[in-house]
């Protein structure tokens, strides 16, 4: 039940058995365009789209550098560890960067956000952490910020690595330029593939003004795909394997399927985890649905509990980042989350505060999630 990595279907482990095979030939050609086809029905795109062999840093690196430059004015809200590192990187690139900051566990209004558009016409980018891992909250009004990069001409980019996959995002219905996320997480696959898609606007900026670097050039990986469908470097080919059932497995289940999955799941844990006594740390309408973060009880030891989680009951949650740690931690609810795992959590969570002292309402907990599973 972590925040990622998460459980991966023995299917997709099995998947990485398969040969290593010459990354020039007609068999990587027939995988790597599967891998491109499946990511596209995945992020409901036409895009193009680059599956690096890389974490999902290495493709939120790519998203910024390839479009990036110094002195380039970029909006972003902050309210977070991995907002705050999007926004270094941004910085790191000579950006003027006007950050739109909020407390953790809550998200920058959609009226912010369009004040800071009216204010600012030369934008050149829109950066949005999709869902914030380190506090458990998720940005609800993506679908409108297209009309305001649309009438600012602005690029926007969204870092979706801990969702995408476990909602609907439609990148092309919502104008998304450059969207990035991480196999390892909603997917359900290992962790070391993140795809990245680009639109033509995007795209055609990206080959006129590459970054001087190699590895994360995109332009190179569009050259390549468009001359023989390979990448411009050795990917790795075990991790693609994988990244691959992993897709046709979610799209066997249907899309539509896996997003109520995710979403009756999530509401189960957060109902269960607070008719049990805890409290959820993000303001109630900005939580997440792959993250359910929860504020630690007055006293309570996050080492001695987490461990006590994992090795009494074999269910493995994360601490906080930065100041909320100690003060909060984190359920992931994302990849293979089913019942199962929602019962078995909220059990195990009581069981653990009741062995530390803690007076807890399992029996309240489990019958709230009960009724909120039926909906599956
Ligand atoms: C929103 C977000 N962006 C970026 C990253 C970085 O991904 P990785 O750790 O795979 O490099 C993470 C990781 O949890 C994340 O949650």
């Amino acid at each position: 039940m972590l925040p990622g990595p998460t459980n991966v279907p023995n299917r997709v482990m099995r998947a990485m058995l398969a040969p290593i095979i010459n990354h020039r030939s007609d068999d990587f050609v027939e995988l790597y365009s599967d891998v491109v086809e499946k990511t596209q029905q995945v992020f409901q795109t036409q895009n193009d789209i680059v599956a690096l062999s890389a974490s999902g840093t290495g493709a939120v690196e790519a998203g910024v550098i390839n479009l990036i430059k110094k002195d380039d004015k970029v909006i972003i809200p902050v309210n977070g560890e991995f907002s705050n590192r999007l926004s270094q990187l941004i910085a790191g690139q000579g950006a003027n960067v006007i950050k739109l900051e909020t407390p953790p566990g809550q998200n920058a209004t959609f009226d912010q956000v369009k004040e800071a558009f009216d204010n600012n016409n030369d934008v050149k980018a829109f950066y949005v952490v999709h869902n914030e891992t380190s506090t458990g909250t998720m940005v609800n009004y993506l679908d409108r910020v297209s009309d305001l990069t649309s009438r600012n001409d602005a690029f926007y980019v969204v870092d979706s690595v801990s969702l995408l996959g476990g909602v609907s995002l439609p990148v092309d219905k919502w104008n998304i330029d450059v969207c990035m996320t991480g196999a390892q997480k909603a997917l359900a696959a290992p962790p070391g593939i993140s795809p990245i898609s680009v639109s033509a606007k995007a795209k055609k900026y990206m080959i006129e003004n590459p970054p001087p670097t190699m590895y994360f050039n995109l332009a190179r990986y569009f050259h390549y795909y468009e001359e023989s469908k390979h990448t411009p470097f050795t990917p790795a080919l075990p991790l693609l394997y994988a990244y691959r059932e992993a897709l046709t497995i979610m799209l066997e289940e249907g899309l539509e399927t896996v997003y109520k999955r995710h979403k009756v799941c999530s509401d189960a844990l957060y109902s269960g985890l607070s008719a049990i006594g805890l409290t959820p740390f993000a303001k109630e309408e900005d939580r997440s649905i792959s993250i359910v973060a929860l504020n630690y009880l007055e006293g309570l030891q996050d080492k001695t509990f987490r461990d006590t989680l994992a090795q009494k009951f074999k269910v493995l949650v994360a601490g906080g980042f930065g100041d909320l740690k100690g003060k909060v931690f984190r359920v992931g609810c994302m990849g293979e989350v089913s019942p199962y795992h929602v019962m078995r959590t909220i059990s195990a969570i009581s069981s653990t505060l009741a062995m530390m002292g803690y007076e807890t309402n399992a029996q309240a907990g489990l019958k709230t999630a009960e009724e909120k599973l039926k909906d599956l």
